[in-house]
């Protein structure tokens, strides 16, 4: 179906006789909301998910479809598919001003081709990699006829309990920010109006990661100053990459809830940062303050949210069915309404689905995009990338293990996660029919790349997560058979993602101990650890020589973890998050406030801030990953020692050598340190990386700018200042770097 006149009589071209521009999506937007009804401007501020339960309760009422056709619905979500999605456009169209659907989906980390985990792909620190992976997803998603991914999540979390960091980019605000941006970016595309490009929507807004004791959907209770510097710069960064959507989180902040908090979406997002896009609730998330006890019923629950500036209302019907009575009793002024349906046509208009509701109903894209062989060989690239090298002890025989020789005689792969082929999608992945064929297994990834006079022996050994030992004899047999074992171990994927918080971060069931079993039999082990979090795994780490952290890499899992196993690729992946030794270290992150009392090392426990019990730092710091060559880092020079904070500039330089026997990527970090402040500083903030390519024996100079603007921070006002003084600048190669000069900020 082209170009449907929907309003005969405006017509949107050029300049009207006040001169307005009549063609801009605003203006349109204003057209349209003065013919409307005030049921068909709450219509469109209605969401509903279509018939399965998704990460909630779904309201049970039937006809939706005669909502839909009312005009009382204006977006859907979890509608996928060119000929579903075109069915309910069509009912849509039947409707008084025919407006057409929004189909929203959460397309967090790839569509029919799965990607790394979002945590996983920051393990890259390679932004375009990352842009690219949000365009594919993006063009698939589109070409099934959906217009709106919920994502990025952009939540900073420093709480490996939370499920959720799988879903974000990790601890660190610097570095989210950039993924932020560059997931926008691959979302969007060209821009809204493009059919392979779909609204992005920055997630969950705000401070959703610092849920308290890490248990999903808790309380956040934290200063100003901590919200600003920590939590909301990935969302402002997202807004300047021009997202079209924001979501609410299910957290209160001090004691008010997201949804309806208008400090955060009002004053903050609207007003500060002039966001021009709409901000959706999260699932029911306008009804659950009734829950919080901050809404007296869903009538005052959907007053607060409208007024705090939530404009459209995902599955909670809330908007549905009290807004009108709000608007005639006087409580909501029409013109807050106005707003939020201008918002959402305004996006409507952008997406061009006014001038053709069906134009991301395309069957032959739809063909072209269920398949892609392009799109599989970058998830196997960005699933290689997205690996980290934790540890590769050098043997007895002066070699260590990795990379895998093709030739090896006999390899027992012994594991849970070896044959399963879902495993390797992680939480949020969309399921569809042909998934555990067209899924590359490990097993099967590791069998297709081994010489062919090597024999592969396979042993389960126990499930993920239950304390069956049966298999363990098996699993040692096959071990004892082989020159080498390769074990996979992890988390199921439905152990990290939404509402999947947990205590203990230990392998699950008794993967731990089959590992020790076959550990006694003196093979050689390599180690592939699947999980959608940091898990803490002590004893492997001291045991096991060779560690590799595959997390969940999607679709083609097993080709990619071969790749890095025989050295196809060499591991060149830094840890986006801090990964503790214990539990009882969590929260734990570098860029902690600097104490009056910081132990001088891990030994000093004389009345400083440290455990009894256990060291301060974490098992492996942020930042960190090693690769199968070597790097030094050395020759920190700075161009001067002085920075004007008038606008100046100074570059810092590092010679980075790759000494080691392979060429490969090393991930250069530079972490800044304000030694004095009106307020506590951190010890160290990231403030720029590079990653490069060395081949082997190569050396290059790396440059990095600062400029004042790097070195900005809060004040106990808020106010976003420089301030001059001393500061260390440290390069290395993980946040756990000593090379350090230091400059001062003068006026
Ligand atoms: C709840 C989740 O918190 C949110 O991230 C997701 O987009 C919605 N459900 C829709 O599935």
């Amino acid at each position: 179906m082209k170009k449907l006149l929907l309003f005969p009589l405006i017509c949107f071209f050029g300049l009207n006789s006040f001169g307005q521009n009549i063609s801009t999506p605003e203006y349109k937007a204003d057209s349209v909301i003065r013919i409307m009804t005030l049921d068909e401007k709450i219509g469109q501020l209605n969401q509903y998910t279509s018939d399965w339960e998704a990460t909630g309760k779904i309201t049970p009422d039937g006809a939706k479809a005669t909502q839909i056709r009312e005009g009382r619905v204006g977006s859907m979500l979890n509608v996928t598919g060119v000929d579903k999605t075109r069915e309910l456009q069509e009912i849509a169209l039947q409707s008084r001003l025919k407006i057409p659907l929004i189909f929203g989906q959460d397309v967090i980390h790839g569509f029919r081709t799965t990607f790394p985990i979002p945590l996983a792909e920051t393990a890259s620190w390679d932004l375009s990699l990352m842009e690219r992976s949000a365009r594919i997803a993006a063009t698939e998603a589109a070409a099934y006829g959906i217009h709106w991914t919920f994502a990025p999540m952009v939540d900073i979390s420093r709480d490996p309990r939370w499920g959720r960091v799988m879903e974000g980019a990790g601890e660190d605000t610097y570095l989210g920010s950039l993924v932020a941006k560059a997931r926008v970016r691959g979302f969007q595309g060209n821009g809204l109006g493009n059919v392979d490009a779909v609204m992005a929507c920055a997630k969950h807004f705000a401070a959703y990661g610092a849920a308290v004791g890490g248990r999903d959907y808790n309380s956040v209770d934290m200063s100003l100053r901590q919200l600003n510097e920590t939590y909301l710069p990935p969302f402002k960064a997202a807004v300047e990459a021009n997202v079209a959507t924001l979501m609410n989180s299910f957290n209160d902040i001090n004691g008010i809830p997201a949804t309806g908090n208008k400090y955060i979406l009002r004053t903050i997002l609207k007003n500060q940062w002039n966001f021009q896009g709409f901000v959706v609730s999260d699932w029911g998330s306008i009804g659950e303050m009734i829950t919080h006890g901050y809404a007296k019923n869903s009538y005052d629950a959907a007053m607060k949210a409208i007024i705090a500036g939530s404009d459209m209302d995902m599955e909670s019907r809330c908007y549905r069915d009290n807004l009108k009575q709000l608007v005639l009793d006087g409580k909501v002024d029409i013109s807050i309404i106005n707003e939020a349906v201008k918002r959402i046509l305004v996006k409507k208009f952008e997406l061009g689905l006014f001038d053709d509701p069906f134009r991301f109903c395309n069957s032959e894209r739809e063909k072209e995009q269920t398949n892609n062989l392009e799109n599989r060989k970058f998830a196997r690239e960005i699933g290689a990338k997205s690996i980290v090298l934790l540890k590769n002890e050098t043997q007895s025989n002066g070699k260590t293990l990795l990379p895998l020789s093709k030739q090896t005689r006999k390899i027992a792969l012994i594991g849970p996660l070896f044959k399963t082929t879902i495993s390797n999608h992680g939480f949020w992945s969309i399921s569809f029919p042909d998934d555990s064929t067209r899924i590359i297994s490990q097993y099967q990834g590791i069998k297709n790349q081994v010489n062919k006079n090597t024999t592969i022996v396979y042993s389960k050994g126990c499930n993920i997560n239950d304390s069956d030992t049966t298999g363990f004899a098996d699993a040692v047999n096959a071990a004892k058979s082989a020159d080498v074992v390769i074990a996979s171990l992890g988390e199921a994927p439905t152990m990290s993602g939404e509402a999947k918080s947990r205590s203990n971060l230990q392998l699950p069931g008794v993967q731990e101990e089959l590992l020790k079993e076959i550990y006694k039999t003196g093979k050689p082990i390599i180690l592939l650890i699947n999980s959608g979090r940091p898990l803490i795994f002590n004893w492997a780490a001291d045991n096991i020589p060779s560690i590799l952290y595959t997390w969940w890499l999607g679709t083609e899992a097993g080709n990619s973890i071969a790749d890095v196993i025989f050295g196809n690729y060499n591991p060149a992946g830094k840890l986006p998050i801090s990964f503790p030794r214990s539990e009882g270290q969590i929260p734990i992150y570098y860029n902690h406030y600097s104490t009056g009392r910081p132990a001088k090392d891990e030994n000093d426990k004389n009345y400083v801030s440290a455990y009894i019990d256990l060291q301060n730092s974490p098992r492996y710091p942020f930042g960190y990953g090693l690769s199968y060559t070597n790097f030094t880092i050395s020759n920190l020079s700075l161009s001067s020692h002085e920075l004007s904070i008038k606008g100046g500039e100074l570059s810092a330089t590092v010679e980075v050598q790759n000494t080691g026997n392979y060429d490969g990527e090393e991930v250069v970090q530079l972490y800044i340190h304000d030694l004095f402040g009106c307020v506590v500083r951190p010890v160290k903030e990231l403030k720029g990386f590079q990653k490069i390519f060395l081949k082997k024996g190569e050396k290059k100079t790396v440059r990095f700018k600062i400029n004042p603007e790097n070195l900005k921070f809060y004040n106990d006002q808020n106010q976003f200042i420089n301030e001059t003084g001393d500061y260390e600048i440290f390069i290395g190669d993980s946040s756990n770097t000593d090379l350090k000069s230091n400059f001062e900020l003068t006026l």
